[in-house]
This record gives C-alpha cells, sequence and structure tokens, in this order.
C-alpha cells in the first residue's frame, strides 16, 4: 500500500513508500482510509524531535478493513472515524491506517467521509480540556437546584478547530439550564468571527486583534454580575504568550482554573489561586502525559471519557446537534499533505481543516500494481 513520510523541514517534504497493509493489535482496528486531515502537530512534532521522520497523520474516515481479536463492536465493512495512536506507526496519511478502538467511532450516515475526518483528535482536545480538566458538567446531568452553578467559561482562541469544538461542546452543556452554565465568551481573530458568530454558542464574542482583551472581558464580567472561574487557551504557544490575555481576567479570589493546549516553556508566575493544566489528548487511548499534567490514573480515566463521548458525539452529529469544521480538500490527496503541512506551518490557514482524499493520489495506482507484482 502507499504511505506517505515527512522526509524534510524548511519546506516541508514528503517521500511515498510501498508497504504492506498492517495488521491491528488485539485491541485495534485497521482501517481503510477514505480521507485524512492535517493538525498543527504533524509539523510540530518533527521540529521538536528532529530525528522523527514519520507518518504523522492522526485523523481518519473510511471503512473498516479488519479487526484485532479483543474488538467486539466494529466489523469489517463498517464506516468509522478514529484518531490514530500519535507517534506510532501506521499514521493516517496512507491507504491503510490502525487506530485504537477506544478512539474509533461509527460515523453517522449523513456526516461524508471528508467531513469525518476532521472530528477525532480536535474534539476530544476540547472535550478533555473541557469536562476532564476544567470539569464542565456533562450536558445530559441533572444537577439539583440548590447545587453551585458552573458559571462563566472563556474560551480563547475560539476560531481554531480545538477552540470551536470547545464552543460547540459548551453549548450542548449550557442547552441543559440546571446546570448553570454561562455567560460563554469567545475570544477570536477577525478572520474567524463569521466561523464563531455561526456557531452561535458565545454570548460575547471579543476579537484579539482589534480591542483590549483584558479590558472587554473584565467589562463584560462586571456588566454580568459574576467572576470568572474557568478559563480555555486553545492557542497557548510561548510565541504567543496568549495566556497572558486570560490569567488576568480569572477571579482574583478563590479557586479558578486555567486549561492550556501547550504549557508555557517558560516559567509563569501564576497568581497562587490558579490551578494551570494542560490538556492531553492521548488520554483519548489512555496515555499519561510525560510533562507530569496526567499521570497513568487520570489518563486511564481519560480514555473512559473519550470512549463515551466519541460515542456521544457521533450520536449528535447523527441528531444534527452539533456540526464538523469547515473544510478544503487539497488537490492532490497523500501528494498534497507537504503542501497542507507547509501552509499550517506558515499560518496561512484560517478557520478550516486541510482534507486529503486517497483516492485522489496520482501515484496511486503505480503503487498498486507494484503491490499486485510484488
Ligand atoms: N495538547 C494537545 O493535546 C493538543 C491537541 C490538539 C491541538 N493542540 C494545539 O492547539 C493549538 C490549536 O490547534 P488547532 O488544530 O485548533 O489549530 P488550527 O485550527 O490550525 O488553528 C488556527 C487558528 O488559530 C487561531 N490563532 C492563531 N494564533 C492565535 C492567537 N495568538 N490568538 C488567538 N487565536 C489564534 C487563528 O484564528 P484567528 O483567525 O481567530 O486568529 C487560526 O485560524 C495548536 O497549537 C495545536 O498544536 C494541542
Amino acid at each position: 500500500m502507499y504511505e506517505v513520510f515527512i522526509s524534510s523541514l524548511n519546506p516541508i517534504k514528503t517521500v511515498a513508500k510501498n508497504v504492506p497493509i498492517p495488521t491491528p493489535g488485539p485491541e485495534e482496528l485497521c482501517i481503510k482510509v477514505i480521507a485524512t486531515s492535517s493538525n498543527p502537530k504533524d509539523w510540530q512534532f518533527p521540529h521538536l524531535f528532529p530525528s522523527r521522520r514519520g507518518n504523522e497523520g492522526d485523523d481518519v474516515a473510511g471503512i473498516v478493513h479488519s479487526v484485532g481479536s479483543q474488538v467486539h463492536e466494529f466489523h469489517p465493512g463498517d464506516r468509522v472515524a478514529g484518531f490514530h495512536r500519535m507517534g506510532a506507526p501506521n499514521g493516517s496519511y496512507a491507504e491503510y491506517s490502525i487506530t485504537p478502538s477506544v478512539s474509533t467511532f461509527h460515523l453517522p450516515s449523513n456526516i461524508s467521509f471528508d467531513a469525518g475526518a476532521t472530528i477525532p483528535l480536535t474534539a476530544m482536545t476540547a472535550a478533555i480540556a473541557l469536562f476532564q480538566h476544567l470539569m464542565l458538567p456533562l450536558p445530559w446531568q441533572t444537577l439539583h437546584a440548590s447545587l453551585p452553578k458552573y458559571g462563566p467559561l472563556l474560551v480563547y482562541g475560539a476560531g481554531s478547530t480545538v477552540g470551536a469544538w470547545a464552543l460547540k461542546l459548551a453549548k450542548l452543556v449550557k442547552a441543559n439550564k440546571s446546570l448553570g452554565v454561562g455567560p460563554i465568551i469567545a475570544v477570536a481573530g477577525t478572520s474567524s468571527l463569521d466561523l464563531v458568530r455561526s456557531l452561535d454558542a458565545a454570548d460575547y464574542v471579543v476579537d484579539y486583534k482589534k480591542s483590549d482583551v483584558v479590558a472587554e472581558v473584565k467589562e463584560i464580567l462586571k456588566r454580568e454580575g459574576v467572576l470568572l472561574r474557568h478559563a480555555f487557551d486553545a492557542i497557548s504557544h510561548s510565541d504567543v504568550r496568549t495566556w497572558e490575555s486570560v490569567a488576568p481576567c480569572l477571579a482574583a479570589e478563590g479557586p479558578v482554573w486555567l486549561n492550556l493546549t501547550d504549557p508555557p516553556e517558560e516559567p509563569v508566575n501564576w497568581p497562587a489561586n490558579v490551578i494551570v493544566s494542560r490538556v492531553f489528548v492521548s488520554g483519548a487511548y489512555g496515555e499519561y502525559d510525560p510533562d507530569g499534567f496526567r499521570s497513568h490514573e487520570d489518563a486511564a480515566r481519560d480514555g473512559e471519557f473519550s470512549y463515551c463521548m466519541y460515542r456521544y458525539l457521533a450520536r449528535q452529529l447523527k441528531k444534527g446537534t452539533i456540526t464538523t469544521h469547515p473544510f478544503e480538500v487539497m488537490e492532490r490527496g497523500l501528494d498534497s499533505v507537504a503542501e497542507g503541512l507547509q501552509l499550517l506551518y506558515e499560518g496561512k490557514v484560517h478557520g478550516k481543516k486541510l482534507v486529503y482524499r486517497i483516492a485522489d493520489t496520482p501515484e496511486l495506482l503505480n503503487y498498486a500494481e507494484q503491490t499486485l507484482v510484488v
């Protein structure tokens, strides 16, 4: 089969190899990939770990080819989407990919393979951040009226795919009035405002490119007469230091929770009442965070959570109560992966995922013929 590996950086280049179709482990599936998509980590990881030159694709949408001996809910021929184990062999930039069954779900018939390929990694990042770190109540819970309400939630970087998923999930929770979630405050850039508003999730949208975010958010909180105790920074790179616009909005007294997608590389003097955590999406298949933000026990619980959440998301997608992220299909299938990753690296992708259809790959036929000859 055809598989694409990153071969060099600056600019990003890929090389295609003809390799055998992989065999799933006991708790894994081998999926015939119909569509895949790129994530920022696909270029970030090879930069961070220069010896790493692998197939970095992690988002899979396709048809089950074979299942491991312990897999009970999937069968060859099923329509699925899944999150490949990051850094492991047999990623999604290939004709066939391996996913853990825990991070794989049935793709509803109303969701195309292209759209399905945009879901697994980013949706679960937002879900783990909100529910496992920021303790947002689950949408289907009913809280007794005497219990304290959750209150406002700030999502910084709501124009990113992860941020947009956070808003969509928070909207489902807010709809359950017993949980007392809100107002929801979204911070996004000018070019993402239409996307963020179209989600109809945020009560307030602040443009970080045109306003003083801290002053504007504080003004909103004052007007609403509420204190901010939960914030998700979906960007949080050390080069943009977004948390500097988030931390000052949090309540000055009493415990407050701030979750980041990436931990600062430099030491930060957080106020004593801020409980800082980093979301680690590998928890989706139960992997602990070597940087210390998620222990083995936490990770096991994240895996149980993700198993349930993927299935809940599939149900909401089917019902139409949640939508997928906008996407652009790249022209040359897997042969466009290098171009897509270079665009992500240069920060030129706004408000959409980049999707690759395997069948669009021009070289595929040659490799298939070679496979037959072999
Ligand atoms: N820890 C984890 O497990 C984990 C998992 C997934 C992702 N991540 C990280 O989370 C980040 C977001 O990932 P993604 O897939 O959602 O990326 P993405 O969809 O490619 O996000 C791109 C968007 O980010 C927004 N953005 C960029 N710089 C910003 C800034 N300074 N302030 C506010 N918004 C900014 C831009 O929106 P505007 O147009 O609004 O400016 C841009 O359109 C990436 O750094 C990724 O590596 C971490």
